[in-house]
């Protein structure tokens, strides 16, 4: 069975001021298609942090994916992409262009989420946006092509 690692970046979320929908919902889908969500974690929009954390997953845990949701528009805030840059050790570029693709034909403000997507050691690496509606819309369209990426990674 493929493990998963959950992120949600949100500064509200981390301090308890907002429930984080978007990482349920991600939590739900993957159960759903089969994954063990191994690990499930509210960070605040602060690279470092998330990058400690997706190292934490990759590195120590070995989840086979980690999903990250928010944090990947045009907000000062918004650093998930930097921090999964500093992570990675390969591009996965397919994966955020199919994510900005399906989100287009859905809202043309699917062209302001900056997500990337890449690999770290066995680690896939993918950044969502962050509404538990583009989340749902995302992970529709891209487990399906994900698991045949995850089975040749390993
Ligand atoms: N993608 C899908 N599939 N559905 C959506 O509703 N919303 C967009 C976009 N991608 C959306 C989507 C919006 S409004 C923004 S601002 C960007 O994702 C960035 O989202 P984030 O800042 O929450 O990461």
């Amino acid at each position: 069975m493929y493990t998963v690692g959950v992120i949600t970046a949100s500064d509200k979320g981390s301090k308890g001021e907002r429930e984080d929908l978007s990482g349920k919902v991600i939590c739900d889908i993957v159960t759903e298609a089969g994954y063990k969500v191994l690990k499930y974690m509210m960070v605040p929009d602060e690279k470092d942090e998330l990058e400690k954390a997706m190292r934490h997953m990759a590195d120590e845990l070995h989840v086979n994916l980690i999903l990250t949701t928010g944090g990947t528009g045009f907000s000062k805030r918004d650093v998930t992409p930097e921090a999964t840059i500093s992570v990675i050790e390969r591009e996965a570029p397919g994966i955020a262009e199919a994510i900005r693709y399906n989100s287009l034909q859905i809202t043309p403000k699917g062209m302001l989420s900056r997500g990337v997507s890449g690999i770290r050691g066995n680690t896939l690496i993918i950044n969502m946006p962050g509404s538990p509606k583009a989340v749902r819309e995302t992970l529709d369209y891209i487990l399906s092509p994900v698991f045949h990426g995850i089975q040749i990674l390993v």
